[in-house]
Order: C-alpha cells, then sequence, then structure tokens
C-alpha cells in the first residue's frame, strides 16, 4: 500500500506531455491476442494496469516486453486460454481478453472482472452478444467458461447501452469469426476508434459510422511491423486541467488531443479559467478564484465523460456558488465526496445526484482513495488545500496516472510517496 502525503496550497505551472490513453492502450494489448505475430505498440502509458495486461499476455503464452520507449508483444504462440482470478481481479478491462480469446482460439476460461468498484458492474450484455454469435457460455463457481467449437459467426447485435466494454468485446470477437458482425448502438468514445484502427492496421476489415460498427470477419490478422501510437489520454488531460484550475496558475498541456475534450473543455472556462486550444496543446491560466455553477451530467461520449466526474467536482469545491452533478453512468460513483468532505468540503450527494456548495478554501486532511479517479480527485483537492494532506490506498491512482507525484513536482507541487 502506498500513500501520497501533499502539501498543499502551491501553484502548478509550466509545461508537461500528456501520457497515452489507458482507456486505448488496454483493448489493444488485448487485441494483440489475435494479431499472430509481433505488433509494437507506442505511447503506452506506465500505469499499473498496463503491466498488469502484459502479465496477462504473458500468462497467455504471448511474449509482451518493453523496448525503448514502446511495447512490443509477439501474440505467435498461444499456450493457454484461461486466465487467473488474480490477474483478472486486478483491473475491469481484463473481461474483453474474453473476446479476443473466442477469436482466436475458440475457447477461455476467465473469472468475473475486477476494478474499480463504481456500483454493479454486469456483462450480461458481451455474454449475450457472444452466444448470438454461437459461443457457449458456462457460468458457475465465479468461472466463466466459453467455447466456440465450431468458431464464431457473424451476428447482428443491438445493444441496449452503447457500452464501451461490450462494444470492444464483440468487436474483437467478430473479427476472425464467419462473415459479417453489425453492432447497433455501439459505443462511440476515440478509444473505440482507436481500436478500431489498430485492428484495421493489422489486417481486419472494420467500417464505423455513428453508433453502427460492421465488421467483416477475416481467416487471420496480418501484423503490421510499424509502431502504432496511442490516442493521448483524455481523462488524465482533463485531470491536469483541473490541477491547474484548482491551484492557480498557467499549464501547458502537450501532446493531447483537445477535440476528444469538447465536453470537458467549456466547463473549465465556465469556471472562469481562460483556456486556448491549438494544434494538440492545451493552455489553461487560472487566476485561483474560481466560479461554481451549472449541472453537469455524466454521459456516453460525445457527452461530458464520467471517467471526468469526480476530477471536475475538485476544481469546483472552492468556487463561488453552487454546481449539481448528475452521474448516469454508475450507480457508486460519489465515493470520494465522503473524503473531500473531510477536507472541508460543502458537498450533498445522493443516488444520482451531488450538489456541490463552493467553499472559500480546502484544508489538508487525512483521506482514502475510493478508486482511481476519485483518489485524483482528491489529489486535486489536496494540491489546493491549506496545509497537509495524506491520501491513503495511492496505488489506485497508479492504476491509472504515470508518475503522478514527479509530474506535479516539476510542475511546482510538494508530493511525496511513502509506503504504508
Ligand atoms: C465505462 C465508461 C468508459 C470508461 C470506463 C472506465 C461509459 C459509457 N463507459 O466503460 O467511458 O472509460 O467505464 O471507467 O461512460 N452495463 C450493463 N451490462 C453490460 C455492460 C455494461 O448493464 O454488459 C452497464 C454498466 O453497469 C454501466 C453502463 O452499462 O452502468 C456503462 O458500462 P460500460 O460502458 O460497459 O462500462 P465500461 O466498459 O466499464
Amino acid at each position: 500500500m502506498q500513500k501520497l502525503i501533499i502539501q498543499g496550497s502551491r501553484r502548478i505551472g509550466g509545461e508537461m506531455n500528456i501520457q497515452g490513453a489507458k482507456n486505448s492502450v488496454l483493448p489493444l494489448m488485448a487485441a494483440s491476442v489475435l494479431c499472430g505475430g509481433i505488433v509494437n505498440i507506442g505511447n503506452c502509458p506506465a500505469i499499473s494496469d498496463r503491466y498488469a495486461a502484459m502479465r496477462i499476455l504473458n500468462h497467455l503464452g504471448c511474449t509482451a516486453c518493453e523496448r525503448d520507449g514502446y511495447v512490443q508483444i509477439d501474440s505467435g504462440a498461444i499456450r493457454r486460454t484461461d486466465i487467473p482470478d488474480e490477474l483478472m481481479r486486478e483491473m475491469r478491462c481484463s473481461v474483453i481478453f474474453m473476446g479476443a480469446l473466442l477469436g482466436r482460439c475458440e475457447k477461455c476460461r476467465i473469472c468475473f472482472p475486477g476494478g474499480c468498484d463504481l456500483g454493479p458492474r454486469p456483462i450480461d450484455m458481451h455474454l449475450s452478444a457472444l452466444e448470438k454469435m454461437g459461443a457457449e457460455i458456462n457460468i458457475g463457481h465465479g468461472e466463466i467458461l466459453c467455447s466456440a467449437p465450431d468458431g464464431l459467426c457473424g451476428a447482428k447485435i443491438t445493444l441496449p447501452f452503447p457500452s464501451v466494454g461490450a462494444t470492444e468485446n464483440i468487436i474483437l470477437a467478430a473479427v476472425l469469426a464467419e462473415g459479417e458482425t453489425i453492432i447497433q448502438n455501439a459505443a462511440r468514445e476515440p478509444e473505440i476508434h482507436d481500436l478500431i484502427k489498430f485492428l484495421n492496421t493489422n489486417g481486419a476489415e472494420i467500417k464505423s459510422a455513428g453508433g453502427r460498427i460492421i465488421i467483416n470477419g477475416v481467416k487471420r490478422l496480418t501484423p503490421s511491423a510499424e509502431l502504432y501510437e496511442v490516442i493521448p489520454d483524455r481523462i488524465a488531460a482533463a485531470t491536469y486541467l483541473s490541477f491547474a484550475a484548482a491551484c492557480g496558475g498557467e499549464l501547458l498541456i502537450k501532446k493531447c488531443c483537445p477535440s476528444h475534450m469538447d465536453a470537458v473543455i467549456p466547463l473549465y472556462e465556465q469556471m472562469g479559467c481562460y483556456i486556448k486550444c491549438f494544434g494538440s496543446n492545451i493552455y489553461i491560466r487560472s487566476r485561483g478564484k474560481l466560479k461554481t455553477s451549472g449541472t453537469v451530467r455524466t454521459m456516453v461520449y460525445p457527452g461530458f465523460p464520467t471517467d471526468a466526474q469526480a476530477v471536475l467536482m475538485a476544481p469546483l469545491c472552492i468556487g463561488e456558488g453552487t454546481a449539481v452533478f448528475v452521474e448516469n453512468i454508475f450507480e457508486n460513483r460519489y465515493r470520494h465526496t465522503g473524503e473531500m468532505q473531510r477536507m472541508g468540503a460543502d458537498i450533498r450527494a445522493e443516488g444520482k445526484v451531488a450538489v456541490v456548495t463552493g467553499v472559500e478554501g480546502l484544508y489538508g486532511a487525512k483521506v482514502e482513495a475510493p478508486d482511481l479517479r476519485g483518489g485524483a480527485a482528491l489529489v486535486c483537492a489536496a494540491l489546493s488545500a491549506e496545509g497537509k494532506s495524506i491520501i491513503s490506498r495511492a496505488e489506485l491512482i497508479d492504476r491509472g496516472y504515470e508518475r503522478i507525484e514527479d509530474n506535479l513536482n516539476r510542475l511546482g507541487a510538494a508530493v511525496r510517496r511513502e509506503a504504508e
């Protein structure tokens, strides 16, 4: 267990490059199972979830190793098709190895995935889609056994909700399936498009328009030797915008993709920050005096992302006025609010709604990261707070943010890590 010790009330400023997207690199690594050869993935973030995905690949018999600034995965030989409980529990994204293994090996044995505790996170849409494609699924004793002895076949699947994970699983299962798969009401997140682009680069035949994805099954993929670069992490970029907004200062965030953040950036302007986007850069200037106003509803892309809800809430705690959050994706995604209250925030959360009334300032306290994004939000609150904060369970933050204390210290913060 790790803890972060943060001395607050320091300005944040300077320049930084944003990391590659967590929610892209993990599906890409699962997709490499289908490639049957060597692929090279660049701009991989140094986050613990990525190392967990590498452990899963190595367990399956692939070789996943760090090269000079990129990850090389050789999936020429797959030796096994089971993923042990302890690896499945490390992250939610492990569930999409199911589609990839079924597609490549026609069978797999996994357990229910872990990941952040955000309320119930069923996988019924994943399973029913795979069944529609010809998979036999048996669930018992916490295990999911899938097989498709005659291979998977294309199907027309209409998702009841544009689930990101289910869309990824279906795409992965359909790439090597017999015939055409059509996904209607598919997720449209940028990370889905990154997955499609990666697979097409390696010989898949996938087209997408709006919420419709058409996958023409191919016999095999032809791995490309070229380096494939993961898209920038839009949630990490939003997090650093929050750090600068809450602390006051000027920050130039480079190597990001502002067009992926159309639903996010205006909210910082509404807070009173000056923002300018040019090319792959976002510049933010905050005077530290913020306005708390408006209603933020989390939605599927291109709406406001659930992953940015907690990190946006942190600077709003110290603005003038009141803001309302409506969390529409997950049932239990306000666990950071209780911890923020320990730091003096005025938040009332009930069900889907949280009402944030801005206070003059926060004060340092001992708090616990409830999950990855909630943990990042506590870092933001602690950076702006008067005095010292100690954030325990910081390893949850490491699941999605690379070298957070090094990055922050370079920008003028005072963050220290200790083992608990
Ligand atoms: C979600 C987010 C994604 C984010 C990721 C990590 C959305 C739409 N998805 O993806 O942007 O990066 O968390 O935090 O914002 N559901 C079912 N049955 C299923 C699958 C999902 O009921 O089989 C429900 C979930 O309980 C949830 C909603 O659908 O309420 C969204 O789930 P989904 O998009 O699948 O979640 P993730 O893939 O984890």
